[in-house]
């Protein structure tokens, strides 16, 4: 049977974007919310993009009428009782996501495939919160989901090899470039950046050199479009610093551990551009002043 009606769990920042990227792509998406209110927030923000791609030039009106129209939100988790594949990105805890699947699984016929948006949560562990282990796999997308390509594909040592594969061809279908990985914290994109990002802190620490001129070795030497310490506000010291601790906890590894400076950046809320300063301060937002941290 190929996956043809998607359920998205969750329409925040992550849900909204799955969501609106699958109802382009052709596909029928229930959309489920805790609430009428943030449901309305959520299909709103949809809309809103859809509106803009179209002023944009990038979608006709009646492309983005009929994505709209593929796309319903509701409050009830029956809904999502016809779905083919549901995907989850509710908030980060593995209670409430063990607790979300759980439910599902009472609710879903058995071939039904269950996916997790999660950034750092173990997949298996989700998995075996269900009686379909087999069935279930991480499908990380990055934000903004529209735009960003890359979806990470995790399989646990549990999930079906020809599930993972209809899972890769959704993926593909939705103008996406699937990779996959083992369920490990930090899949491929963190495994690889948090230890490039905590050692950028450390040489800081270290006096290597001022944080701009490492920005710009970074960005000039390497082609990265930004330097680790503009992406370091940009992603979030306080989201670094919390997979940072994950990957350490699973690894033990030096490479993983969060220098002394990022935990008294988090700790004094210095987290970055989404507090107005972290390694920069953002006062005037379109000129960034480096922050005296030492
Ligand atoms: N933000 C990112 O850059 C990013 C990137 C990749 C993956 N993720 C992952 O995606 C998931 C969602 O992140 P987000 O940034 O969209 O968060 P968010 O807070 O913007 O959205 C989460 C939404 O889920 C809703 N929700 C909570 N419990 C629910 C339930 N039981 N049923 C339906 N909706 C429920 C909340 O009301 C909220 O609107 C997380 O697991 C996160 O780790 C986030």
């Amino acid at each position: 049977m190929p996956i043809e009606q998607i359920g998205v769990v969750g329409c925040g920042l992550m849900g909204s974007g799955i969501a609106q990227t699958a109802a382009q792509a052709g596909f029928t998406v229930v959309v489920r919310e805790v609430s009428p209110a943030l449901l309305e927030r959520g299909l709103q923000s949809i809309e809103k993009n859809l509106a803009r791609l179209v002023e944009k030039g990038v979608l006709t009106g009646a492309a983005a009428k009929e994505a709209r129209a593929r796309l319903r939100g509701t409050t009830a988790l029956e809904d999502l009782r016809a779905c083919d594949l549901i995907i989850e990105a509710i908030i980060e805890s593995l209670p409430a996501k063990r607790e979300l699947f759980a439910a599902l699984d009472a609710l879903c016929p058995p071939a039904a495939i269950f996916a997790s948006n999660t950034s750092s949560m173990c997949i298996t562990e989700m998995a075996f919160a269900t009686k379909r282990p087999e069935r279930f796999l991480g499908l990380h997308f990055f934000n903004p989901v529209p735009v960003m390509n890359l979806v990470e594909l995790i399989r646990t040592v549990a999930t079906a090899p020809a599930v993972f594969e209809e899972v890769l061809a959704f993926v593909a279908r939705l103008g996406k470039t699937p990779v996959r990985v083992a369920d490990r914290p930090g899949f491929v994109v963190n495994r690889l950046l948090i230890p490039y990002l905590l050692d950028a802190v450390r040489a800081l620490e270290e006096g290597l050199a001022s944080l701009e001129d490492m920005d710009t070795a970074m960005k000039l030497g390497c082609g990265h479009p930004m330097g680790p310490f503009t992406l370091l506000d940009f992603v979030g010291l306080d989201t670094t610093l919390y997979i940072a601790n994950i990957l350490f906890d699973e690894f033990r590894e030096p490479r993983f551990a969060p220098p002394p400076l990022l935990k008294r950046m988090v700790m004094a809320g210095w987290i970055g551009r989404k507090a107005g300063r972290g390694f920069y301060d953002y006062s005037d937002p379109k000129n960034p002043r480096p922050v005296a941290l030492l």
